[in-house]
């Protein structure tokens, strides 16, 4: 009987085990605990030495985070250094600001691509810097030491500020590296990350937009994907090789280690990791905040885009200059709208809320078995559903405001011009000239990308979800001109808004900037936009934010003591820290999928799927001239597979979030075979609840990048500089 029970739980262990393989988003100082043995029976290859080593060069030395200067601990990309002169490879999407900000009608290197001959060509970059994980550290114990649970959470909090404080001073003192602590496990553990932020990046080269971003907004999240979705740049330092300002004295980086490429593909089931930084996922939510997001918010902020894409898309397909000009704001509102989409059909379709409810109610049979449990965590889900309750309108109101009020842009060019109303009398009169220097580089950068008509539509259909969705207290007053004067008709408010504001009119706004006294701002706070838009933000200053600033407070209280129940709970499981935008781990393999009845994916793409995409009508699928000519003369060189293929993307079932973009996928070998860039839409829900069946992370082949690189930009000089590793044979 023993035996059997034995015998059933180990079954039962390894078949849970095996199922969650390939979720997780490890740390590199807890493989060696957890996860290394796991990652070895599934094929890896190498030790946690390999890829994590602060004495020895290791993998982690050739990845990096893509930072702006002025927010270094916050990666809105990853990327990894490929020669030993500091290439770096990241995503086309990563440097698309980059890429957009060196472009001219002359030079239009999102439409035609750009490609430094020499290192005399690459281009600098103010603002974005890459750092470079230097060690890791446990700091658990001294920062929560000289605390208690009794103290007052004021006092509680400011003891642990303060001793991240120290502990951040001290790892860096003495040397040129930035230090960070941040918490893990919703607050139960603290992590310490030292980096090294290099500061000179300069672009190397980057494809033209019809292969950098192939199948645009209509395949992002999706597969089967062919987007050749890659930028390179390069690290500079100075001559000691240490980070230096944007300089002309600086030359190469020196890596530590760059990543050796493996020329010889990948098989369904293969060992696959993914490094780099993941931002932000949240796997321990109660129901309840399940069913917020999915009932309320996310509808919320896919009624409002849904709108707004619609009225984009629109115009654009009506005048290609709208097109251009718009493009990239379809971009940025597309991209999470669709993964919204994708995230509630996914959480659906797993019953992820009747999940979270049934583990609650084992938790809670768990906990009520046990007095002392009783007492830590007999409450906590009843608490969370009031906090949640209690925090609906208020949530809504901020989820609405963001989406419309907040992301107008005239809005957003209104409060650039209220910082003119903080000068008086008093305020230096070079100080004054300075902003309206920096203003009028505003507005032309505005009006650059601005079409009024296009943004009249805009402007009245997010007025109009505002006023009609949210009711009155978190109304801006003006909205009472909507009721009084124009008899309820939206259009007309917005009419007269725009007749009367300056903001829409770029001779109107430059007359102002030319006349500037402080004496304008009379008139300024008279403006109509102004107005809104100050009377909006107050309201949500008064109205919403002391509210979801108490209840961001109590939620993390009881998310930390959830979380640490939940692993007190379940102690047979493996828990991952959430992600956070610090350094991890994901491993899985090279796998398909099943995305609904009667359907069953490839895990992989070719350049003969681009091909049959081709239409030169659509502007997502328009292939460029050359890249047909080298698929027509199979013009592949070393870069195809075995059978003469080129191969374009694959699907694997590495665990990545927003964030991971541009990170290295690495073989068994710790050799690069690919460049992280998405996730499948069936699958974008991992961030609440992984699913193994059906959650893929696409990346682009390196290959097809080689390809890119060497045939069709003819840049083979970047391709020299790597260290290509290739032992299978064309047949
Ligand atoms: N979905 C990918 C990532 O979050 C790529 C986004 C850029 N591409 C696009 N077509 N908008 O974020
Ligand atoms: N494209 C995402 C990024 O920019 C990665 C896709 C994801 O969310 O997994 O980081």
């Amino acid at each position: 009987m023993q035996i059997l029970k034995i015998f059933i739980i180990s079954f039962l262990t390894f078949y849970i085990g095996n199922l969650n393989a390939s979720e997780g988003m490890w740390l590199p100082i807890l493989l060696e605990k957890y996860t290394i043995e796991e990652m070895q029976q599934q094929g890896f290859k190498l030790s946690v030495e390999d890829i994590y080593d602060i004495n020895n060069a290791s993998l982690k030395d050739a990845v990096v985070g893509l930072v702006r200067l002025n927010n270094p601990f916050h990666h809105f990309c990853s990327g990894e250094v490929i020669s030993n002169q500091g290439l770096l490879l990241t995503n086309h999407h990563c440097g698309y600001s980059q890429i957009q900000s060196h472009s001219s009608l002359e030079n239009d290197y999102l439409t035609n691509g750009f490609w430094a001959m020499s290192k005399e060509e690459e281009l600098t970059n103010e603002g974005i810097g890459v750092c470079f994980l230097k060690r890791m550290e446990d700091v658990t114990s001294k920062v929560l030491a000289n605390i208690n649970d009794a103290m007052q959470d004021v006092y509680y909090d400011s003891i642990i500020e303060a001793n991240i404080k120290a502990i951040e001073q001290d790892a860096v003192e003495g040397t040129h590296y930035l230090a960070k602590v941040k918490p893990f496990f919703a607050g139960n553990e603290y992590y310490l990350s030292v980096y090294e932020v290099f500061r000179d990046i300069r672009l190397v080269g980057a494809p033209p937009s019809a292969i950098g971003k192939f199948g645009g907004d209509t395949d992002n999240w999706m597969w089967p994907r062919h987007t050749g979705d890659f930028s390179m740049f390069r690290i500079y330092a100075d001559s000691n090789n240490n980070p230096a300002d944007i300089s002309e004295a600086n030359v190469p980086y020196k890596p530590l280690k760059h990543l050796n490429i493996s020329l010889n593909g990948v098989e369904k089931g293969d060992f696959t990791m993914v490094m780099g930084y993941p931002g932000t996922t949240q796997e321990n939510l109660p129901a309840a905040a399940v069913k917020r997001l999915t009932e309320t918010i996310n509808p919320i902020r896919i009624k409002v885009r849904t709108k707004g894409l619609d009225i984009m898309k629109a115009d654009m397909n009506t005048d290609p200059e709208i097109r251009i000009k718009y493009s990239a704001k379809v971009a940025g509102m597309s991209n999470g709208w669709k993964k919204w989409i994708g995230e509630n059909r996914g959480l659906k379709k797993l019953d992820a809320i009747d999940k979270k409810l049934a583990l609650e109610k084992e938790f809670m049979q768990w906990v009520n078995n046990d007095n002392n449990r009783k007492e830590e965590y007999g409450t906590i889900l009843e608490q969370y559903e009031n906090l949640y309750h209690s925090i609906t309108p208020y949530q809504k109101a901020a989820t609405y405001f963001y989406e419309t009020i907040y992301s107008l842009e005239l809005n957003d060019l209104a409060s650039s011009f209220y910082t003119l109303t903080e000068f008086d009398k008093t305020s230096n009169s070079e100080a004054i000239e300075k902003r309206i220097k920096a203003l009028k580089n505003t507005v032309e950068k505005h009006f650059k990308n601005y079409n009024l008509t296009t943004d009249k539509k805009l402007f009245t259909a997010f007025i109009e979800f505002y006023y009609n969705d949210i009711s009155n207290p978190f109304h801006p007053e003006i909205f009472e001109l909507i009721n009084s004067k124009f008899k309820g008709n939206i259009e007309k408010f917005v009419d007269y808004i725009f007749s009367k504001s300056m903001f829409p009119d770029h001779d109107k706004i430059n007359a102002f900037l030319n006349r500037y006294s402080i004496s304008k701002n009379k008139s300024l706070l008279k403006d109509p936009i102004i107005i809104l838009y100050s009377q909006a933000i107050n309201n949500y200053r008064t109205n919403t934010y002391p509210a979801l600033a108490s209840f961001k407070d109590e939620v993390a209280n009881l998310h930390k003591k959830y979380t640490k129940g939940l692993r007190e709970f379940q102690k047979d499981k493996t828990h991952f820290p959430d992600a956070n935008s610090t350094f991890r781990i994901a491993y899985g393999q090279i796998d398909d999928y099943k995305p609904r009845d009667a359907v069953a994916y490839f895990h992989f793409t070719t350049l003969e799927g681009i091909i049959e995409k081709d239409n030169p009508d659509i502007y997502d699928y328009d292939v460029p001239d050359k890249l047909k000519e080298l698929y027509n003369a199979s013009n592949f060189g070393k870069y195809s597979n075995t059978d003469g293929i080129m191969p374009v993307c694959f699907t694997a079932s590495n665990h990545t979030t927003g964030g991971n973009s541009g990170s290295p996928i690495l073989n068994a070998y710790g050799q690069l075979i690919g460049i992280n860039f998405d996730r499948n839409w069936e699958g974008t829900m991992s961030d609440i609840m992984y699913d193994p069946n059906m959650c893929r992370n696409i990346s682009l082949d390196i290959r097809y990048v080689l390809f890119i690189v060497d045939k069709f930009a003819g840049a083979k000089h970047l391709v020299d500089e790597m260290n290509l590793i290739q032992t299978t044979k064309h047949k």
